[in-house]
């Protein structure tokens, strides 16, 4: 089935999960199940530019799984060394601009280097947009996010009495990401393990039986039709929708 090219989603963000298990079921170390993921990553963010996914957000690394034994957390740094080395000048030929959420500033020297590269060198594009969410966490970037607001109110510049999630959501990480539209979620679990709680308010939910490193562009593609089958109601009935009532997510506090 060829995917309709109205409705695609502008945001999708993906759970990428499942790595470990792939390397299990095979009898292979959990790094060969990270190494076949980062293939699937390649893949992906072509796939999601070839459907006309204006942005895609990739769950890399979670605060919590800084806590992880050592050694895989460390190959894990390795990979994301390696995969922005190779992939940065094909970021750049396909005009994708990359950025991060998450404090990129804990993670070691090497792949902090490759990553501050990279967001330089593709600053400037804005067709397309790739968001690695890097030792991110939604607890940590709502703390950081209040603690940002309450130095503006000290400073003068925030009103609280003004507050609305229109203005308090600029102190986000994602101040200028528009929220996901579709929340996929690989390996068959069923939750959101910190990522974007505040963002996915609306988002649509997938989640797929499939391993991370066995996603495929034709799995991206079936999610987006399942997508478009959908209807976003945002709190309105089916019947005003019908009659042209134009449901909009929730911007501000009542
Ligand atoms: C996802 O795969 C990748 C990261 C969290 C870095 P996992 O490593 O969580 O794989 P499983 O869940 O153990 O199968
Ligand atoms: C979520 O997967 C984080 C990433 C995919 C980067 P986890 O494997 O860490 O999540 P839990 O522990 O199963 O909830
Ligand atoms: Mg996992």
């Amino acid at each position: 089935m060829q995917t309709a090219s109205a409705n695609i989603p502008n945001h999708v963000a993906i759970i990428m999960d499942g790595n470990g298990r792939w390397a299990k079921q095979r009898g292979l170390p959990r790094l060969e199940g990270h190494r076949r993921g980062v293939e699937t990553v390649r893949a992906i963010i072509d796939a999601a530019r070839e459907l006309g996914i204006r942005y895609l957000t990739l769950y890399a690394l979670s605060t919590e799984n800084l806590q992880r034994p050592p050694d895989e957390v460390s190959a894990l740094m390795g990979l994301l060394e390696h995969f922005l080395r190779r992939e940065t000048k094909v970021l750049i030929k396909n005009r994708v601009r990359l950025r991060t959420i998450g404090h990129i500033e804990a993670l070691p020297a090497g792949p902090c280097r490759e990553l501050q590269h990279a967001i330089e060198a593709t600053r400037l594009f804005t067709d397309w947009n790739l968001v690695l969410a890097l030792n991110y966490g939604s607890r940590t970037e709502l703390v950081d996010a209040a603690r940002a607001y309450a130095a503006a109110v000290a400073a003068g510049r925030e009103q609280p009495g003004d507050a609305s999630w229109s203005t308090f959501s600029r102190y986000l990480y994602t101040a200028d990401i528009p929220d996901p539209d579709l929340l996929i979620r690989t390996s068959g679990e069923t939750r959101l393990s910190n990522f974007l709680l505040m963002q996915c308010a609306y988002a649509e939910m997938i989640f797929s039986p499939l391993l991370w490193p066995d996603f495929s562009k034709a799995e991206l593609a079936a999610a987006v039709e399942e997508y478009q089958r959908r209807e976003r109601r945002f709190g309105l009935t089916g019947e005003q929708l019908k009659t042209g009532a134009a449901p909009r997510p929730p911007a501000d506090t009542p």
